[in-house]
C-alpha cells in the first residue's frame, strides 16, 4: 500500500525523534512491501523562525493532503517571550482544531523491563495497561470569552461544551473499551460543574447502546488519587481536555519516563495525528539524549488505528519490547547504568536488534 505522510519535526528533540521515526516506518514498509511518502512541514518555532508565524497555511496543506500526521514536539526558550497568539504551543492547538481532531488517545502501559524506573511501587504497577480518551478541542482550552478585566483584576476563562461534542467522545470512549476489557471509567466533577453534569447524562444514554461495558463514573480528584493508589483499576478513561490533560502526565509516571508516551489525536473519518506526549526537551536537545521511543511508538499507532495495518504496527511494538527487555535503555530510563544508549543507538537497536 501507498501512504501519504505529513511529517512535522517541530522543535528541540522533535527533530531528533522524528529523523529515527522516519527510519522505523521506513523499514516497515520494505519489509511488509508498502511505501510511505514523507512530506515535510513547518510548525511550532522552527515556522515562527521562517516563516513569521507558528502554523503556516503551506503546513496545514500538506496534512489535508495527506492520509495521516506525525508531529514531534514545539516550543523552547528562544520563543518564550513572545506574546501568547505568536507563541509556538498556538500552532499546535491551531492545528489540532484546524483539522478536527476531537479524541486524543493516550495508551499507558508498564512494560514489566521498566518497572524499576518509575517512582511507584513495582507491584502496584506491574500489569498496568490503559488508555485515557481525552477531548481535545473543546473545554477550558478553547473557550471564549478568556481575558482579563478590570484593568487586570479580574480574569475569566469559559467551560464550554455541546452535546454533540460531548457525544462525540464518549462514543470513542466506549468504542475502545468494547476492543479491550470492556471497562469504562467516565471522569467528571459532576459535584460541582453543569459541563460534568451534562457528560454523565450523555454517558448513560451512550451506556445503552454497550450493554456488555462496564461503566464508573469517577470524580477527577478521586481518580487522581486512584492512578496513584492502584492503577490496575483502570482498563479506558474517558474525559474532558484539561482533566486528561493532568491525568496524563500522572499516568507517564506509571511508564517511567515521558519519553515512553505515545499518542493519537483523532477525528471521525480515519485520519489522525500522531505525536509523543513529551514537549520539546530543551534541556537535551540536540544531545543525542532523547529517548526516541514515545515518538516511534507514535508511529505504530498511526500504522494501526489511521492505516489498518496491525501486523505492521505489532512490529514494532514487539521491537520496541524486546529491546527494553535484553536492558538497552536511554539515559531517562536507566537510572545511572552505564549501559545507557543515545538516541541514535536506541533507534538502530529497535530497526536492527
Ligand atoms: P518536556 O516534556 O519537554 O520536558 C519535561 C522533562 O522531561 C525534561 O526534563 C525533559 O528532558 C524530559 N523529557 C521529555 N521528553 C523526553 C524524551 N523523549 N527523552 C528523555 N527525556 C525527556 O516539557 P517542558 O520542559 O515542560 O517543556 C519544554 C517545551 O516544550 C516548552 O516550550 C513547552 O511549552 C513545550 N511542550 C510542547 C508539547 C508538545 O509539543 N506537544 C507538550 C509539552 C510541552
Ligand atoms: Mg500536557
Amino acid at each position: 500500500m501507498k501512504r501519504k505522510v505529513a511529517v512535522l519535526p517541530g522543535d528541540g528533540i522533535g527533530k531528533e525523534v522524528m529523523e529515527g521515526t522516519m527510519k522505523v516506518l521506513s523499514a516497515v514498509a520494505d519489509r511488509f512491501g508498502h511505501t510511505f511518502e514523507f512530506h515535510k512541514g513547518r510548525i511550532g518555532g522552527d515556522a515562527i523562525d521562517q516563516d513569521g508565524m507558528p502554523l503556516p497555511d503551506e503546513t496545514l496543506r500538506i496534512c489535508k493532503e495527506s492520509d495521516a500526521a506525525l508531529l514531534g514536539a514545539v516550543g523552547g526558550p528562544k520563543w518564550e517571550s513572545l506574546p501568547g497568539h505568536l507563541r509556538p504551543e498556538r500552532g499546535l492547538l491551531g492545528i489540532r482544531k484546524e483539522l478536527g481532531l476531537f479524541a486524543n488517545l493516550r495508551p499507558v502501559t508498564a512494560f514489566d523491563s521498566l518497572l524499576h524506573a518509575s517512582p511507584l511501587k513495582p507491584d502496584r504497577i506491574k500489569g498496568v495497561d490503559m488508555l485515557i480518551v481525552r477531548e481535545l478541542t473543546g473545554g477550558l482550552y478553547f473557550g471564549t470569552p478568556s481575558e482579563r478585566r478590570n484593568g487586570g483584576d479580574e480574569v475569566v476563562d469559559t467551560l464550554h461544551y455541546t452535546r454533540s461534542e460531548i457525544e462525540r467522545i464518549v462514543e470513542q470512549g466506549f468504542e475502545a473499551a468494547s476492543k479491550r476489557r470492556q471497562k469504562l471509567t467516565s471522569v467528571d466533577k459532576a459535584n460541582v460543574l453543569e459541563s460534568s453534569r451534562m457528560w454523565r447524562e450523555v454517558v448513560e444514554e451512550k451506556a445503552k447502546a454497550y450493554p456488555d461495558v462496564e461503566v464508573e463514573h469517577m470524580l477527577v480528584d478521586a481518580a487522581a488519587m486512584k492512578m496513584v493508589q492502584n492503577p490496575s483499576h483502570f482498563d479506558v478513561i474517558v474525559t474532558e481536555n484539561l482533566f486528561g490533560d493532568i491525568l496524563s502526565d500522572e499516568a507517564s509516571m506509571i511508564t517511567g519516563s515521558l519519553g515512553m508516551l505515545p499518542s493519537a489525536s483523532l477525528r471521525s473519518d480515519g485520519f489522525g495525528m500522531y505525536e509523543p506526549v513529551h514537549g520539546s526537551a530543551p534541556d537535551i536537545a540536540g544531545k543525542n539524549l532523547a529517548n526516541p521511543l514515545a515518538m516511534i511508538l507514535s508511529g505504530a499507532m498511526m500504522l494501526k488505528y489511521s492505516f489498518e495495518m496491525h501486523d505492521e504496527a505489532e512490529a514494532i511494538e514487539k521491537a520496541v519490547k524486546e529491546v527494553l527487555d535484553a536492558g538497552y535503555y536511554t539515559s531517562d530510563l536507566a537510572n545511572g547504568s552505564t549501559k545507557a544508549l543515545g538516541t541514535d543507538a536506541m533507534i538502530k537497536k529497535v530497526i536492527y536488534q
